[in-house]
């Protein structure tokens, strides 16, 4: 019989994080102060993030210590499994191997927390009092939560509005952890007040919730920022998923021939990917597939160009895939996926062809997410469906062929129930590529 769940003890826990920056075949571009258009030094990025971060954040070196008190706390629930989806396999009647890495088991329900706690850590060594965040889906800004309280931090987040409306158990989930949840844009910032005016029905998206985020920080001697995504530093913390599935693909004797994840900054396909690439850099046969939704399809029809990370222009510009940072996205369901940009290290590995972007629609994702349910018991969080449903294309597009291929599990959909039974319902649509809406904020780029 073959092993269903692959498990690593604690002291199996990967110590260091893997940075891929110095093996990016074609380099990496700097991020670029906007006013000068000169590559933005520590000194400009330190009002809203702690030095420790920004040491990674511009790191050379391959491999980054994991703090002793953040192995402490990963400890709650990491290693976390790598499962066998024999069942789904048999549903679907495939040759194909699927592996999947379960970051569900966190506390909150996804990859995101590996970065918080390593973030919460750093600010709270530097003394810093209060962390002002985005979220999404709501899976950043619970882990953000979660986090700061471990360190005795003040948390405010900055949701987005329409998760914020679907998803009020995120809400309670914040407020267990201690932190202070508003639906973004609000009436709390400068920024959040101007777009309120101008369109006072938006869904928002995570580029307004950003400059919010960042307007608090920035106005406040006590606060620092905190990005759940797209930064380079939060692409190491997440190397631990990809670290710890290479042992234990090991111990199942086996070695990937597609690594899938699905995309919203990047953090968690990097996560998982990066450990393997650096194989496939050294010679390994081994292909990398990012997904994300038809309807924000910043990878598959996006521009690789400098671009702001928010909607007012706050942020360094920084080298990735975008739609223009005024985009905003239809309201679909996975929450963490609507974003316009794409984390510069992705972007930077599909500019070098190493990392294949597709883009798939919401109804497939909800029915594979259904189908996995099904047969592997494990509901997946919206997001996560997009890379349930990548693998699936991959194990079907030829049934006899034996194959292995690995996908995070990024989280599950515990609290997102809601949006299933509105998928159930018949409710929730197929967004089409918005091509005029990208056109129009394509017109804003910066001009570099
Ligand atoms: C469960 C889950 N998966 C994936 C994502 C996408 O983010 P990233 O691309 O940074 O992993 C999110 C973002 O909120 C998420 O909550």
């Amino acid at each position: 019989m073959s092993q269903k769940k692959i498990l690593l003890r604690e002291d199996e826990m990967p110590t260091q994080w893997q940075n891929i920056v110095p093996d990016i075949p074609g380099g990496m571009q700097p991020p670029l102060d906007p006013e000068t258009k000169q590559p933005a030094g520590p000194e400009k990025l330190s009002q809203v993030f702690p030095m420790g971060l920004l040491e990674q954040e511009m790191s050379g070196e391959r491999w980054i210590d994991i703090p002793e008190e953040i192995l402490e706390i990963y400890k709650i629930w990491r290693p976390t499994p790598l499962v066998r989806a024999d069942n789904l396999e048999k549903a679907l009647g495939t040759k194909a191997k699927i592996y999947f890495k379960y970051e569900g088991a966190s506390p909150v329900g996804s990859h995101k927390p590996n970065s918080a706690v390593a973030q919460a850590y750093y600010n709270k060594r530097e003394g810093i009092k209060r962390l002002a965040t985005e979220t999404g889906a709501g899976q950043w800004g619970s882990s953000l939560a979660f986090a700061t309280h471990k360190f005795g931090i003040e948390c405010k987040v900055y949701m987005v509005r329409v998760s914020f409306d679907q998803k009020p158990y995120r809400k309670a989930m914040m407020h267990t952890y201690g932190a202070q949840v508003v639906p973004s844009p609000s009436p709390d910032t400068a920024f959040g007040r101007s777009v309120l005016e101008k369109m006072p029905d938006t869904p928002g998206s995570l580029g307004i919730s950003i400059s919010e985020a960042l307007e608090d920080a920035a106005t406040r001697d006590d606060t620092k920022y905190a990005l759940g995504s797209v930064l380079n530093h939060v692409i190491h913390h997440q190397t631990i998923v990809g670290l710890e599935a290479k042992k234990q693909m090991e111990k199942a004797g086996d070695y990937p021939d597609v690594v899938i994840g699905c995309c919203g900054g990047g953090s968690n396909f990097a996560g998982i990917a990066v450990p393997f690439i650096i194989d496939k850099l050294e010679g390994k046969n081994v292909r990398f597939v990012g997904v994300e939704p038809a309807s924000c399809p910043t990878m598959t029809k996006g521009k690789i160009t400098y671009d702001f990370g928010d909607v007012a222009q706050m942020t360094p510009l920084l080298p990735m895939y975008t739609l223009g940072h005024d985009f905003i996205p239809p309201g679909i369901h996975a929450g963490g996926l609507r974003y316009h940009g794409m984390s510069p290290i992705i972007s930077a590995l599909i500019r070098d062809k190493i990392i294949e972007p597709i883009s798939v629609r919401q109804l497939e994702c909800f029915e594979a997410g259904v189908l996995f349910s099904q047969t592997e018991g494990i509901i997946p969080a919206p997001e996560s469906c997009h890379a349930v449903r990548a693998a699936i294309i991959e194990a079907t597009r030829d049934l006899n062929e034996p194959k292995t291929i690995l996908f995070n599990l990024s989280g599950h959909g515990l609290l997102d129930l809601a949006s299933y039974e509105s998928y159930f319902n018949g409710e929730l649509e197929n967004y089409d590529y918005p091509a005029e809406a990208v056109e129009e904020s394509m017109k804003h780029l910066p001009q570099i």
